[in-house]
């Protein structure tokens, strides 16, 4: 190779949405960075109408729907993802507001090799509603999380969190605002780390390499 220059081959990813995609718009963007260690290979939708279809295309990225409601149960909408994903030769799932819970199967059959984004800082507020369950609470911090996808429903190992301030009038819909920007900055730099071997599962912990000390840092000053 010319001058000796290194090459690292990207993992690929696929990013599993069902609606507006603007955490896959994030990903799909930092993943144009010719150093960035992940490539996104395919985009998938459990909504044919998910509006995140329209801009991964636009992107340039194979995208589709598999209409879960086309499937008579969990299992086999979750064997037609998998699939879907391997005959793509796809090596890491990124959930990113993928509103459907998989069977216990597809997620063992993925373990350590798929990553979500929740908007809280896990473990707090699990579930859905979590801006009104911060609001409710009365925390002065709230903010989102990548981890590991577990069979119990976000509670995997943490891989980066963001959070933000919870100021005083805000209601669920501004908070989400808030957090919202800050999903779309962790997310790609959660799976970078993830991707380039920076953090990596480890039991039940994420551990980072002494490499990933800088991209810690980078993640602080989000
Ligand atoms: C995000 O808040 C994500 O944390 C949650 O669902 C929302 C998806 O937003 N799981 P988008 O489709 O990525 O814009």
């Amino acid at each position: 190779m010319a001058s000796g220059a290194k090459t690292r081959t990207k993992t690929r990813v696929a990013i599993l949405i069902s609606g507006r995609g603007s955490n896959m718009v994030s990903l799909i963007a930092a993943a144009e960075a010719a150093d960035y260690p992940a490539a996104i290979a395919l985009v998938l939708a459990n909504r044919p109408e998910a509006p995140g279809l329209v801009l991964a295309k636009a992107a340039g990225i194979p995208a589709r729907a598999i209409d879960h409601k086309t499937f008579p149960d969990r299992e086999t909408f979750d064997a037609a993802l998998d699939a879907e994903l391997r005959a793509a030769g796809i090596e890491l799932v990124c959930l990113a507001g993928f509103m459907r819970i998989f069977s216990s199967g597809f997620v063992a059959a993925w373990a350590g090799r798929m990553i979500n984004i929740h908007p809280s800082l896990l473990p707090l507020f699990k579930g859905t509603h979590t801006h009104a369950q911060a609001l409710a609470a009365g925390v002065r911090l709230h903010g989102c999380t990548v981890h590991y996808v577990v069979p119990e429903l976000d509670a995997g190992p943490i891989v980066a969190q963001a959070a933000v301030p919870v100021r005083p009038g805000d209601d669920p819909a501004s908070l989400a605002a808030r957090v919202l920007v800050q999903e779309n900055r962790l997310y790609p730099a959660a799976l970078a780390l993830v991707a380039g071997g920076g953090a990596r599962l480890e039991g039940e912990r994420v551990v980072f390499t002494s490499d990933a000390a800088q991209a810690d840092g980078a993640l602080r000053s989000l």
